[in-house]
């Protein structure tokens, strides 16, 4: 029996409000309408980012939402002017758009694409409109994708089409972590061969950076973590060295120019804390050192001293790693196929949709890199 234009009655985890576990509830999920697609997420990843909005964030305008923007799925129906998409095709949804008609997707400088919810709404994190209701009240699509929901519906600006024979509930990850710390490697800092460099944070997002440094023939990439138990998995995507702050009396920067002879060529910024953003930027070398503040958060200013800069250092930030969304996450789900980057390295659990909230815990905790939540069956 088709669903096609029909209503879906389905799961998905409600976050009815910040600071709350999430609730597995039933969600009615509208038809497409015109230029959208309605997607069954198989698979999801769970990023810092979803606990950001969740515990730290925090708007209240952001609640009641579906979170989860790291998933992958296949189209289940389309609406009226999708040409490029048909049911069955395995895609993965974006939270940047590439609608490749605005300013900003006809310049190669940028990948923040004006279409979607990100042009605007980094508060909310949430478009206005949703197709989600849950006990009669509408229920907003966090970044624009809410993967942790058995159907959602998303503009075609907002979808990659991917190789059929991808694994969904391994280039999920491609959704967000991991091509946001790799392409902040190589398309935002274009770490150079030979180069010394410093990833601040080691989770998926700080580990695709290592694994993204290395790639691009960085002689010596410095892993930093106030978690140790970091440090193993690090080695795993390239990491020479290993650095705990709290080991340390002196200020990281410190210790990093004491170890690279005066600084690092590039660092990135890959905890969310800009406190950290601000030890990333000192730990560069003077003349031509480059930071890439990568972490997210819009709570906190940040500062340094302008010297830093008047003395040649750079300080950048990196949306998706650079990725046109679009063109890059099949680029990227090819490399994976032709084992040229890794995904299922970061993965260090699997648990079904309705463990979503141990899945939270568990990062919350410094205790994963990456669960994958099953969300459907293919
Ligand atoms: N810019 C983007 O497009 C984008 C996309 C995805 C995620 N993010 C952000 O990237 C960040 C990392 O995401 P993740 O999913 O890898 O998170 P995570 O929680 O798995 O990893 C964060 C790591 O930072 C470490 N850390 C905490 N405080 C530290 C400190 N003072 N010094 C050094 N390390 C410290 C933690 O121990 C942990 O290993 C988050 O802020 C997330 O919101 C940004
Ligand atoms: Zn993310
Ligand atoms: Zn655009």
């Amino acid at each position: 029996m088709t669903t096609a234009g029909k209503i879906i009655k389905c799961r998905a985890a409600v976050a009815w409000e910040p600071n709350k576990p999430v609730v597995i509830e039933e969600i009615e999920v509208a038809p497409p309408q015109s230029n959208e697609i309605r997607i069954k997420i198989v698979a999801t990843g769970v990023c810092h980012t979803d606990l950001y909005h969740l515990f730290e964030g925090m708007h209240k305008d952001g609640f009641p939402a579906v979170l989860g923007h790291e998933g992958a799925g296949i189209v289940e129906s389309i609406g009226p002017g999708v040409t490029e998409f048909q049911p069955g095709d395995k895609v993965i949804p974006l939270f940047i758009s590439q609608c490749r008609q605005c300013r900003f997707c006809k310049s190669p400088k940028t990948n923040q694409c004006e279409k979607g919810w990100a042009a605007d709404k980094y508060d909310v994190m949430a478009p206005e409109e949703s197709r989600f209701t849950c006990r009669g009240k509408k229920v907003l699509q966090f970044m624009g994708t809410s993967t942790f929901s058995e159907y959602t519906v998303m503009n075609q600006v907002a979808v990659a089409k991917i190789d059929p024979a991808a694994p969904l509930d391994k280039v999920c990850l491609l959704g967000c972590g991991i091509c946001t710390g790799y392409g902040a490697a190589v398309n935002t800092a274009k770490v150079e061969p030979g180069s010394t460099c410093a990833v601040f944070g080691l989770g998926a997002v700080g580990l695709a950076a290592v694994m993204g440094c290395n790639a691009a023939g960085a002689k010596r990439i410095i892993a930093v973590d106030i978690n140790p138990e970091k440090f193993e998995k690090a080695k795993v995507f390239g990491a020479t060295d290993f650095v705990n702050p709290k080991d340390h009396d002196k200020p990281i920067s410190q210790v990093l120019s004491e170890m690279t002879n005066g600084g690092v060529d590039f660092s990135l910024e890959c905890v969310g804390n800009v406190a950290v953003m601000r030890d990333a930027l000192e730990s560069c070398v003077k003349g031509w050192g480059m930071s890439v503040v990568v972490g997210w958060t819009d709570k906190d200013n940040f500062s340094a001293r302008p010297i830093q800069l008047i003395a040649g250092r750079t300080w950048k930030g990196s949306l998706f790693g650079g990725f046109k969304s679009k063109d890059g996450v099949p680029q990227m789900v090819k490399a994976y196929l032709d084992k040229k980057v890794k995904l299922d390295e970061f993965i260090t659990h699997k648990m079904a949709l309705n463990q979503v909230n141990d899945a939270i815990e568990l990062m919350k905790h410094g205790k994963c890199i990456r669960t994958v939540l099953s969300v459907s069956s293919e």
